[in-house]
């Protein structure tokens, strides 16, 4: 993320320490060659562009764990039955962590991965701030980041998770950002994933027991590769594909 040369300004009311180890995570520039800031105020941080403002915020999803949130298709999809103890997530894919959050409040214990250093910068924000909330700190305390490659972090992986979810930025997703003006910011930030087809391959190694794979309600398969089943809904579908080491062959067969 160098070459966008992320700017960070501390607004009054900043913890100046709390900068320091902030520009030690991630060499920020010091030019505004994309027009994007990061500025750390008394709240936490947020990323700006324009009127624009990007913050990681668990306290948004509250009013969803209020009607509980075992009928979210997420958790639907990812909540395997007759399995006991306590069930594991890695999310390959984290984003600001929306879903990894949802999960937490189901009971998984969700590992999260965030290659992009901006993004993975205000989900670790917005984990700190969850965990200064009494509502929200028994959940956040079931999440943890790491800001790196899940790609490279799969291949060394010691022990298989029980569900792995993929929710990958896509291409077309990407064009259609550009007329929301929304989602410009987040546009300015997320590289394409052009390497599905590595991700999903990696992710069906690992020998996890299922694979969730987030897609716009009308989207593609990931990779054109055909899951067991999909939970459909208005705004979204997810994908399962269960025991995916074994259907691995099939992928690399380039099968459906
Ligand atoms: C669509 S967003 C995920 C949104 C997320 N599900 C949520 O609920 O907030 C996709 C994210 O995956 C990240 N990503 C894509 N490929 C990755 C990889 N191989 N390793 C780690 N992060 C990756 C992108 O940087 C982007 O932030």
């Amino acid at each position: 993320m160098n070459e966008l040369n992320v700017k960070l300004s501390l607004a009054p009311g900043a913890d100046p320490e709390r900068a320091e180890r902030l520009r030690a995570l991630f060499p920020m520039g010091e030019g505004e060659a994309d027009g994007l800031t990061l500025e750390l105020d008394g709240e936490g941080l947020s990323l700006r562009w324009e009127d624009q403002v990007l913050r990681g915020d668990f306290a948004r999803l509250l009013p969803r764990l209020r009607g509980g949130v075992s009928g979210e298709l997420l958790v639907r999809a990812a909540k395997i039955k007759n399995l006991p103890g306590q069930q594991t997530v890695l999310d390959a894919t984290a984003g600001l962590g929306e879903d990894s959050f949802l999960l937490a409040a189901a009971g998984f214990r969700v590992k999260m991965y965030e290659r992009n250093p901006v993004i993975g910068l205000l989900l670790a924000d917005a984990l700190e701030r969850a965990g200064r909330r009494s509502e929200l700190a028994e959940i956040a305390g079931r999440m943890e980041l790491v800001v790196g490659d899940s790609i490279e972090a799969m291949k060394e992986l010691k022990q298989a998770p029980d569900v792995i979810l993929l929710d990958p930025m896509f291409p077309e997703r990407q064009k259609s950002a550009l007329v929301k003006k929304k989602l410009q910011i987040i546009q300015k930030l997320e590289i394409p994933c052009n390497d599905e087809r590595e991700l999903l391959a990696t992710a069906m190694a690992v020998g996890a027991r299922r694979l969730v794979i987030k897609r716009p309600p009308k989207g593609p398969w990931l990779a054109g590769f055909k899951p067991d089943y999909s939970i459909q809904g208005k705004a979204v579908r997810f994908d399962c594909v269960a025991a995916p080491a074994d259907k691995l062959n099939k992928l690399l067969a380039g099968g459906k």
